[in-house]
C-alpha cells in the first residue's frame, strides 16, 4: 500500500496506526490496527472514532488484511464484522459496501481516504462562507482531523475560517460521558491556534442566553432522507436552545453521511453503550456501582430545528430538505449503503 497520514491514521506501507484517541490529550500513542479483529475492538472502545474516519479506518484495515493474503472468506467475514461495529454512523456501512464490492481493496481503501480529504475541503468551502467576522460559536463534540481524514466537518469550517483571517471564539462544549469536545476538541483548537473556551454542557443554554453565540455547527453520524440526523446525544438539545435563543444552527456532513434509505430520524439506529460510561470516567467513578444508568451515544435532531444543513456540495434549508432535496444532491453518489440488514 501507498503509505498515507492524517492527524489520527497512519500507513506506513507495511501497518496501519491508529492514534489511541482515548489516551489524548495527554498521551499521543499510536496502535496497530492493520488485523481487522484488532480495528472493531478499536472502533467500539473509540480509540478511533467520528463518523467518517470510523469508516476510512476499517476500509484500511480491511485493504491491509487483503494484502497480507486473507482468503475470500476471511475477507468477507471481517467486513462484515468491521460493518457491524458500531450501528450509527453510516459511513461505517457505506465504506464496507464499497470494500465488499472491490477488486482492488488497497486501491479502494486509498480512494476512500483521498475523498474524504476532499470532502472535508468541500464542507469547508462551502460552510466558511456562512461564518462572520466577530462571531461566537457554539460546537459539541469532536468533527475535526480526529473525526475525519482530512480537516474535518464542523470543525473544518471553524479552521478555514480562522485560516481566512475571520476573527471567531469557538466554545467546545465538554461533551458528557466521553469527553470527546473535552479531551479531542480543545487539544485540536490548542493545536490550531483558535481563541476558544471550553465549557460543560450544562453551561450552553446560560451562553446562549447572554448572546455570546452567534451560531451553532455540529457534526453528524447520519442524515435521514428528510434531513432529521443523527449526532452525539446533546445535540438535540443544544438545537432547542438554539432555537429559543434564535441562534442559527447547523449540522455539517458528507454526502457520505447521508442515508436515504432512512426516510426520516424514527429509522436511525441510536448506538447503546455500556452505562458504567456514566457512572465514572477512566478509573473514577462518582456513582454508586450499581445506580442504573442510560448511555445512548446520539440523539436525532428533526429538521424543523436545523437553519441550514451544510454537506460537501451545498447548503440546503429545511425546505429544500424536506422537498427532497438530498434525494437530488446525493442520486448517483452512492449514498444508500443501507440497502441491508441497516436498523
Ligand atoms: O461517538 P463518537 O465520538 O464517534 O461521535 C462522533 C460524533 O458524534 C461526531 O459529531 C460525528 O461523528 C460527526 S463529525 C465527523
Amino acid at each position: 500500500m501507498n503509505p498515507f497520514e492524517s492527524l489520527g491514521l497512519r500507513h506506513d506501507g507495511r501497518a496501519l496506526w491508529v492514534l489511541d484517541q482515548t489516551r489524548l490529550p495527554d498521551a499521543e500513542v499510536w496502535v496497530d490496527g492493520s488485523d481487522p479483529a484488532a480495528m472493531v475492538a478499536l472502533i467500539q472502545r473509540l480509540a478511533v472514532r467520528g463518523a467518517p474516519l470510523i469508516g476510512v479506518a476499517a476500509a484500511a484495515s480491511l485493504a491491509t488484511f487483503a494484502h497480507r493474503g486473507a482468503s475470500a472468506t476471511e475477507y468477507a467475514a471481517a467486513c462484515a464484522a468491521l460493518r457491524a461495529a458500531r450501528p450509527t454512523a453510516v459511513n461505517l456501512m457505506w465504506a464496507m459496501d464499497r470494500m465488499k464490492g472491490s477488486t482492488d481493496p488497497v486501491a479502494e481503501a486509498q480512494r476512500i481516504f483521498t475523498e474524504d480529504v476532499r470532502l472535508c475541503e468541500g464542507m469547508a468551502q462551502q460552510g466558511a462562507a456562512l461564518i462572520q467576522d466577530g462571531e461566537g460559536i457554539l460546537t459539541h463534540c469532536n468533527t475535526g482531523g480526529l473525526a475525519t481524514a482530512g480537516i474535518g466537518t464542523a470543525l473544518g469550517i471553524l479552521r478555514r475560517a480562522h485560516e481566512q483571517g475571520k476573527r471567531l471564539h469557538v466554545y467546545a462544549d465538554e461533551t458528557r460521558p466521553l469527553l470527546q469536545g473535552g479531551r479531542l476538541t480543545a487539544w485540536e483548537l490548542r493545536k490550531l491556534g483558535i481563541p476558544s473556551t471550553l465549557i460543560t454542557d450544562s453551561m450552553a443554554a446560560l451562553l446562549l442566553r447572554d448572546g455570546k453565540v452567534q451560531r451553532v455547527l455540529v457534526g453528524s453520524d447520519r442524515v435521514a432522507a428528510n434531513g432529521d440526523f443523527a449526532n452525539k446525544v446533546g445535540t438535540y438539545g443544544l438545537a432547542v436552545q438554539a432555537r429559543f435563543h434564535g441562534v442559527p444552527f447547523h449540522p455539517v456532513a458528507p454526502f457520505s453521511t447521508v442515508d436515504l434509505a432512512c426516510p426520516n430520524g424514527a429509522a436511525i439506529p441510536i448506538e447503546q453503550r455500556d452505562p458504567a460510561e456514566v457512572r465514572g470516567y477512566g478509573p473514577l467513578r462518582w456513582a454508586p456501582e450499581a445506580m442504573p444508568a442510560w448511555n445512548p451515544a446520539f440523539d436525532v435532531t428533526p429538521v424543523d430545528l436545523v437553519t441550514s444543513l451544510v454537506l460537501d456540495r451545498g447548503i440546503f434549508s429545511p425546505e429544500e430538505l424536506r422537498a427532497g432535496a438530498l434525494a437530488k444532491a446525493c442520486a448517483g453518489a452512492g449514498s444508500s449503503p443501507m440497502s441491508e440488514g441497516s436498523v
